[in-house]
């Protein structure tokens, strides 16, 4: 990847050390954290399936979309439960998985194809955050998918600037489908990032070995271990990998090389958790009107559908 060093040095070298979170998903780390989506712990893809399970067909006879438009689509899992609500309305429409990752985007064409005859696919390639700009023109309304709590990723202003990005973006009529985890309890929170099988820390070491293969560094990841602690204040998970002893460790052909002291942290990705007021104001400010808001009764998760007035 381009810049991949320069960024990955930047942050590493920075005042509260960090690796972007989306080196995570070499193919490794995709499957770790598929591992992770099924672990007892990590109720958010559970409980956010069983929504568009629930309101599939709702959120189709709701918006009846002439396209379906995903934003880190993936092997583009959750959508069906979107398109099997279409095969039961017998509503028909396009399909465009957006995501970086080129064989992902394949592979689930390839077999949304052959299990949706009816179903049109056009795949959009690169970053979506940069894509939001100039997303190819449609014939009717657009529904934007953004799942899976990825809006999490985000810290609170970045996640609202995404919105009014997503907003500028749509066009009178359109529809926004948003899913994002809630604020619960720290206990709960802190085993979701914390499973007992140790997959989420798998994960997070992972990211290193990741570093180790694209950009020739030299981590050792026997010397740091995993920590994922929920932030009260900021309502945010926040997973670091911390070093067990100091240790210098090698970047780039170059050899550029940082030393870490013993207990020195280097955050790999924040999960933020929001609450009520919060998720739907982001969308009243932006000029969205809200059309739905799905969620269990336990409150854990939110489905959130808007729509672009006029
Ligand atoms: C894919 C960003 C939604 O934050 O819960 C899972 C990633 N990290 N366990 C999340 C993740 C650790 C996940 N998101």
């Amino acid at each position: 990847m381009p810049g991949m060093l320069e960024e990955v040095l930047a942050g590493l070298t920075a005042t509260t050390r960090a690796i972007p979170p989306k080196y995570f998903y070499d193919d490794h780390g995709s499957l770790l954290f598929d591992r992770i989506c099924s672990t007892q712990e990590y109720y958010l893809t559970r409980t956010e399936t069983d929504l568009l399970i629930s309101h599939g067909t709702d959120i189709i006879a709701t918006t009846r979309p002439a396209q379906i438009l995903e934003l880190g689509s993936g092997i583009s899992h959750k959508v069906r439960l979107l398109l099997d609500a279409c095969g039961k309305l017998s509503h028909t429409c396009e399909y465009a998985p957006f995501d970086v990752c080129e064989e992902m985007v394949d592979l689930a064409t390839n077999r949304l194809a052959a299990d949706y005859p009816w179903l049109s696919i056009t795949p959009l390639l690169g970053d979506y955050h940069a894509g939001l700009g100039n997303l190819p023109k449609t014939g009717g309304v657009r529904l934007l998918a953004f799942l899976g709590s990825s809006i999490g990723n985000f810290t609170a202003a970045a996640g609202r600037e995404f919105v009014r990005d997503i907003r500028l973006s749509l066009q009178p009529g359109d529809f926004f489908l948003l899913g994002a985890d809630r604020v619960k309890s720290a206990a709960i929170l802190h085993a979701a990032y914390n499973d007992a099988d140790g997959i989420t820390a798998e994960f997070n070491l992972n990211i290193l070995r990741v570093l180790n293969s694209t950009i020739q560094a030299n981590f050792d990841l026997d010397n740091f271990s995993h920590s994922a602690v929920y932030n009260a204040d900021l309502g945010q998970i926040e997973m670091y990998l911390i070093a067990k002893q100091e240790q210098k460790v090698q970047l780039g052909k170059a050899g550029i090389s940082i030393r870490l002291a013993a207990g020195e942290r280097i955050l790999t990705e924040i999960s933020r958790k929001y609450g009520v007021v919060e998720l739907e104001s982001m969308f009243i400010d932006n000029d969205f009107k809200l059309v739905r808001h799905y969620q269990p009764d336990n409150q854990w998760y939110s489905l959130l559908l808007a729509q672009v007035p006029g």
